[in-house]
């Protein structure tokens, strides 16, 4: 089947409507008046992407116009809380403009919470703000589609290269979900903005709750796999994040922790980080006494609690609400952002003010807007990148043309929401330079790649019509596989072998090695995938993006032979982070022609 083409020129495409990618739109329009700026969204941009349900905190915000912080004070706090690993002319770069970005969504209509005494934005914790975010992404969108021409319900599924030169980006390609037309985007600048990954390993939540994770579960892993086979070197693919959420909702902890100030203890009652405390600093010396304590190493006293048999571990929100305030605090921080988790305490008959609730690590995600940075290789400022970290425009990748944003970008953590935004538009400005650096060398499409890739987007529907007469039993196909079964397949492997919760995130070289094998056998079947309509079809592209994004993360973690970050993941056959091999970055390149993957260590400067 090779349904229509159907060709949009633009000068820059943007991948993905979510957070970098509205924040993309909207400074790629003020640079760029007179170009045309598309945007591709494979949902509705109005509720796309991970704030789609709403936010109840922007976490980061410096308060700059009060004195609050300044950037370089944020740049200390992310370097500890990853141990040392970040890009701190990024880091750096996000906090000196993230105040802006936050003044603006205030003005475009959304909520802050005020702080009564001060009239200053309710701080949740230092870096955090309050806000009323039921409708946080409709009232950014907003900007953006007033910025741009957007493609809802487009699924970009590759990105294309130049004829002339390989590792130049000259648009991207992918498929209609309502229509099943083929989209053929011809660009001078692509912005990859399609967000973290879910669902790469196990979630703790299967069966008829699987949809039931942290990170949203359309979080795709687009980002990672578009950049990885279009040659892009990615950093840090070893860094998944595994989250202290409530249980089995996902509640986020961080307006009961930093704000609320609820006390968090195991079983009997007892402070177990303060406990762990010796121990946790005989494992990695002075990063045990940053503060606030690293996320991992906070998971790490934890996990070593619940496996002594002292869980569950409790959140005891009892013990701090003592007003309606507070109570509609708590109730609002869920309903603006898990509504799930207030319907699980209304299941299970849980009344904050009376009972405490169940903490739990959640399955581990790839990202790089949280506290973790996997992602991309990207150019730093020119005013303050080392020269290493620089080859002429910020936040593109090392493919010439091809730029990215919010959990696209590597090696600097703790964006979220407004700081995705805010490298959004950081990266929109130098796109729009770039464009017109090149106005008068466009790129050329490869047409032979593009007729290749027409007949492979929509395969998996062939291969559904052709097979699907042969069903033996019930929904038993032997010539097909569907994306669920295939999903399932990397869910199992990646937990099993590369760290996932059911071993206590332990992995080791030959189970990683073992994970390789399974991993190839699994994209053997990929080409057997089928498809029985588009919504389908949309399944199958992701769960390519996944497979490619989990190689890539099993790569990286066999690569470092060394426990980087307690907590997150452990190599039980190096059980230790070790200086000074630990203080670097880890890369790899993807050649696509040749199927290789080539690591590289790369240097972590301190300079702020
Ligand atoms: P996203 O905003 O997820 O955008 C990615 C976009 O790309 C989506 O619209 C998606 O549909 C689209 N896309 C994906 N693949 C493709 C493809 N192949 N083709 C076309 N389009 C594609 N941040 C805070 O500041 N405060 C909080 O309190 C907070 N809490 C959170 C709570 C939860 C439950 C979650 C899930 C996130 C939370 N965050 C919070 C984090 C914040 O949402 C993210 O950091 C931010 O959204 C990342 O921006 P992004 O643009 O990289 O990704
Ligand atoms: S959210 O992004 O899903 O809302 P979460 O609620 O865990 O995540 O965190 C919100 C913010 O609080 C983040 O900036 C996080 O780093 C911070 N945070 C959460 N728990 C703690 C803690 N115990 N100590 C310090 N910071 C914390």
């Amino acid at each position: 089947m090779r349904p229509r083409i159907h060709y949009v020129d633009c000068d820059v495409l943007i991948v993905g409507g979510g957070f970098g990618g509205c924040g993309a739109a909207y400074e790629a329009r003020y640079w760029g008046r007179d170009l045309k700026i598309v945007v591709a969204e494979k949902a509705n941009i109005t509720r796309s992407g991970a704030v789609a349900h709403g936010l109840s905190a922007i976490n980061c915000y410096m308060g700059m116009r009060w004195g609050e912080n300044r950037p370089e004070d944020f740049v200390h706090y992310v370097r500890g809380d990853l141990m040392g690993l970040v890009r701190e002319d990024l880091v750096y770069d996000i906090a000196r403009h993230v105040d802006s970005t936050v003044h603006k969504f205030e003005e475009w209509g959304l909520p802050i919470m005020k702080d009564p005494a001060t009239g200053h934005y309710l701080r949740e914790g230092r870096w955090q703000v309050m806000i009323h975010g039921e409708s946080y992404k409709p009232i950014i969108a907003e900007a953006a589609v007033k910025s741009a021409e957007v493609h809802n319900r487009v699924m970009v599924t590759h990105l294309l290269r130049d004829k002339t030169d390989p590792n130049r980006v000259a648009g991207a390609i992918g498929f209609h979900m309502r229509e099943g037309t083929c989209y053929v985007f011809r660009a001078r600048a692509v912005i990859n903005a399609a967000g973290g990954a879910s669902h790469i390993f196990r979630p703790r939540s299967v069966g008829e709750g699987a949809g039931r994770t942290w990170y949203s579960p359309w979080s795709s892993a687009s980002a990672y796999a578009l950049l990885i086979q279009a040659g892009a070197k990615m950093i840090q693919m070893e860094n998944r994040i595994v989250l202290a959420r409530f249980k089995d909702g996902y509640g986020p902890v961080g307006a009961w922790m930093l704000l609320l100030k609820a006390p968090s203890t195991n079983a009997y009652g007892e402070d177990f980080e303060a406990q762990r405390l010796e121990e946790i600093r005989a494992l990695v010396g002075p990063y045990a006494d940053t503060r606030p304590m690293p996320t991992c190493l906070r998971n790490h006293a934890m996990l070593q609690e619940m496996k002594a048999g002292r869980g569950p571990i409790y959140m005891h929100t009892q013990n701090v609400i003592d007003s309606k305030e507070k109570e509609d605090l708590g109730w609002e921080d869920f309903l603006d952002m898990t509504v799930g988790q207030a319907v699980l305490w209304a299941a299970q008959n849980i009344d904050p003010r009376e009972r405490p609730s169940e903490l739990m690590t959640s399955e581990p995600y790839v990202m790089g807007s949280h506290a973790t940075c996997s992602g991309a290789w990207a150019s730093g400022p020119d005013d303050c990148a080392p020269t290493d970290y620089q080859w002429g425009y910020n936040r593109m990748t090392t493919v010439a043309g091809l730029f990215g944003a919010g959990d696209t970008i590597g090696g600097s953590a703790h964006k979220f929401s407004s700081g995705s935004f805010t490298e959004g538009r950081i990266a929109g400005k130098a796109a729009v330079k770039y464009v017109r650096d090149h106005a008068t060398q466009p790129p050329q499409l490869d047409e032979a790649q593009v007729q290749e890739l027409h007949q492979a987007i929509f395969r998996p529907l062939d291969t559904y019509a052709v097979n699907r007469n042969e069903i033996v039993a019930g929904s038993v196909a032997p010539h097909y596989l569907t994306p669920l079964q295939g999903l399932q397949r990397l869910e199992k492997i990646m937990d099993e072998y590369a760290g996932g919760y059911s071993l206590f995130y332990v992995t080791s070289a030959p189970l990683l090695n073992r994970a390789l094998e399974l991993v190839a056998m699994l994209k053997e079947d990929l080409h057997q995938l089928g498809a029985e309509d588009l919504h389908q079809l949309m399944r199958a592209w992701e769960l390519h993006h996944r497979v490619c994004t989990a190689e890539a993360v099993i790569r990286h973690t066999l690569f470092r032979e060394e426990t980087r970050w307690p907590g997150y993941y452990y190599r039980a056959d190096h059980p230790t982070p070790r200086d000074p091999d630990w203080h670097v970055f880890t890369a790899s390149r993807y050649d696509t022609r040749s199927d290789t993957w080539q690591l590289e260590k790369l240097p972590v400067h301190h300079f702020i």
